[in-house]
């Protein structure tokens, strides 16, 4: 039985990977932004990645005095915005959450795994850490920030049996594109079409992956003992990972520009 961390265990793909690990027997500490009820299955701790003082508090919390197997570092938020238009302030937002805060985790998590000399340290991107998409831009840059700073911290700890590893989901089936999205800049007077068919496009989600499946990546992640750097999961994602990879920028710009904005100036 492992004890294994899942920050944004309420919901979405978090919650998913808090019910696999249950079922499967682990011990699970788990975060929300809220109180949450306790349960002889889940340990909870409050961790809002928005909040300085609230991360700190997490960082110095009990939980880190008995040993940890694995850190899954999901939790995080999506800003739609056009890169022009959008406020200084919700950038800032973006990135304290989704990047300062999960480093500021991160490190805690390493000090952890440097003293038992062992651990698995996770990250919970998207495949928007190594492709950029329109309207996503700077949330895109947070899992691209996360990414450079998951593939670093991977050479660092060559030395040692801890082990680094990156989740990059496609586009998964979760409250994110109701609940987990902040708008910015979205007044802007070039953006209205391309917003208002991003909004309709969000809204049939029911093509995305369902989290489970990514949970089942992320689960045997945890326990592969494989020094793999990073997975994709969910639908589509290995094969726009691999155009990226392949295909020249010009031809995958136009790909996505067709896709995401009807092909309006992308060819
Ligand atoms: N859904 C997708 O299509 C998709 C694709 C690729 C990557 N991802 C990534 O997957 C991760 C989880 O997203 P999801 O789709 O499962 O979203 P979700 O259904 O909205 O769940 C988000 C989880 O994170 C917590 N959370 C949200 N904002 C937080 C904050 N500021 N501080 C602390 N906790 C916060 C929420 O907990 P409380 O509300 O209880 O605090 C919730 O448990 C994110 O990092 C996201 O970028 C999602």
């Amino acid at each position: 039985m492992a004890r294994i961390l899942v920050t944004g265990g309420t919901a979405g793909i978090g919650q998913a990977v808090v019910d696999q690990l249950i079922a499967e027997g682990h011990s699970v500490i788990a975060t929300s932004r809220h109180q949450q009820t306790a349960s002889a299955q889940i340990e909870w701790h409050q961790l809002d990645l928005s909040s300085r003082a609230s991360v700190h508090q997490f960082c110095q919390s009990t939980l880190w005095d008995t040993p940890i197997d694995g850190v899954f570092n999901n939790a995080g938020f999506g800003l739609i915005a056009p890169i022009e238009s959008a406020s200084e302030e919700a950038i800032r937002e973006q990135f304290e959450a989704n990047y300062f805060a999960t480093m500021t985790i991160t490190q805690r998590a390493m000090a952890h795994f440097r003293t038992y000399q062992q651990g698995v340290l996770m990250v919970n991107t998207s495949i928007g850490g190594r492709m950029a998409f329109p309207y996503f831009g700077y949330y895109n840059a947070t899992k691209h920030a996360l990414e450079a700073s998951y593939e670093a911290l991977w050479y660092e700890c060559l030395d040692s049996a801890i082990q680094i590893k990156i989740i990059e989901p496609g586009f998964t089936q979760t409250q994110f594109a109701t609940h987990g999205m902040q708008t910015s800049g979205e007044q802007s007077p070039y953006h209205q079409d391309g917003l208002s068919w991003l909004a309709t496009s969000m809204k049939e989600g029911q093509t995305a992956t369902p989290p489970s499946e990514v949970a089942k990546v992320v689960v045997s992640a945890l326990f592969d003992q494989r020094r793999q750097l990073r997975y994709h999961a969910g639908k589509h994602s290995g094969s726009l990972l691999l155009l990226r990879k392949i295909l020249p920028d010009s031809w995958f710009q136009t790909l996505v520009g067709k896709a995401v904005l009807r092909g309006k100036k992308a060819s």
